[in-house]
């Protein structure tokens, strides 16, 4: 009997980029999930299911076991600390870099930086590792309103063109991160399944370098 593969991805950018590299190993949706409103959806391979969630959710269901696989940003990885999930390949998708970012020419204030982000752990350890104090406000999206309106003084997220940046009167200041997205895979599936994911690691792997 051939073992189910679940594998856990996000809608947008995430979704649009690893389906060519799972149609490369085999694997197509057999409708069309930006379309759907539905949340699983079986697959050209009989065994192989795709499930639909938040992109910060991937990692809670691959850690759980609620799925086999997923793919994550490093950004998610790093918030959610991946020490219970395995990172086998980095896909080369979703390139961006994670970035402090503040009003231009603007100097820094004394005393407690206001520091706005959805990434509230990455950022308590990147100003801890530097010795800084500063104040985080957790945010959900929007952050680069933030500074706008006195809420902090710089905000922590991802830069890819920097046109949101520059859209708000912002710019890059400090890179803590590069960041793509990685194929994540839970602990007790790479034992039980082994071999089954294997093979699809190693296909997903050869998708990765074709398109390099
Ligand atoms: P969300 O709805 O959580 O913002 P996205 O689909 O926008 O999800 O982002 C998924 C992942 O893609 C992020 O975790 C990050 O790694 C990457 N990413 C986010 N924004 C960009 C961007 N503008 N350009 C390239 N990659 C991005
Ligand atoms: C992401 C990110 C930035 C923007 C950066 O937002 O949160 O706002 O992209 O990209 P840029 O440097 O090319 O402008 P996204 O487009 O994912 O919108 P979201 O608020 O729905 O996450
Ligand atoms: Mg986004």
């Amino acid at each position: 009997m051939t073992e189910t593969l679940t594998i856990a991805l996000s809608k947008g950018r995430i979704l649009d980029d690893t389906l060519p590299l799972l149609k490369q190993a085999g694997i197509e949706p057999l409708e069309d999930l930006e379309k759907s409103r539905k949340l699983i959806f079986d697959t050209t391979d009989p065994s192989v299911r795709l499930l639909i969630v938040r992109a910060t959710d991937v990692p809670t269901y691959v850690e759980l076991g609620a799925a086999d696989l997923g793919v994550a940003g490093k950004d998610v990885l790093m918030e959610y600390g991946s020490q219970g999930l395995y990172e086998p390949l980095d896909l080369k998708i979703a390139n961006c870099r994670l970035m402090t970012a503040g009003p231009v020419n603007t100097p820094e204030p004394r005393g407690r930086l206001r520091v706005a982000t959805k990434f509230v752990n990455v950022a308590r350890r990147y100003y801890a590792e530097q010795g800084r104090q500063v104040e985080v406000i957790k945010l959900y999206g929007s952050m680069e309103l933030a500074p706008l309106v006195g809420l902090a003084d710089k905000i922590i997220d991802v830069v890819d063109t920097g046109n949101t940046l520059r859209a708000n009167g912002l710019e890059p200041q400090e890179l803590i991160a590069t960041i793509s997205s990685r194929l994540i895979v839970n602990k007790a599936a790479m034992k039980m399944k082994h071999a089954r994911i294997k093979a699809l690691i190693d296909l997903l792997a050869a998708a990765v370098e074709q398109r390099a």
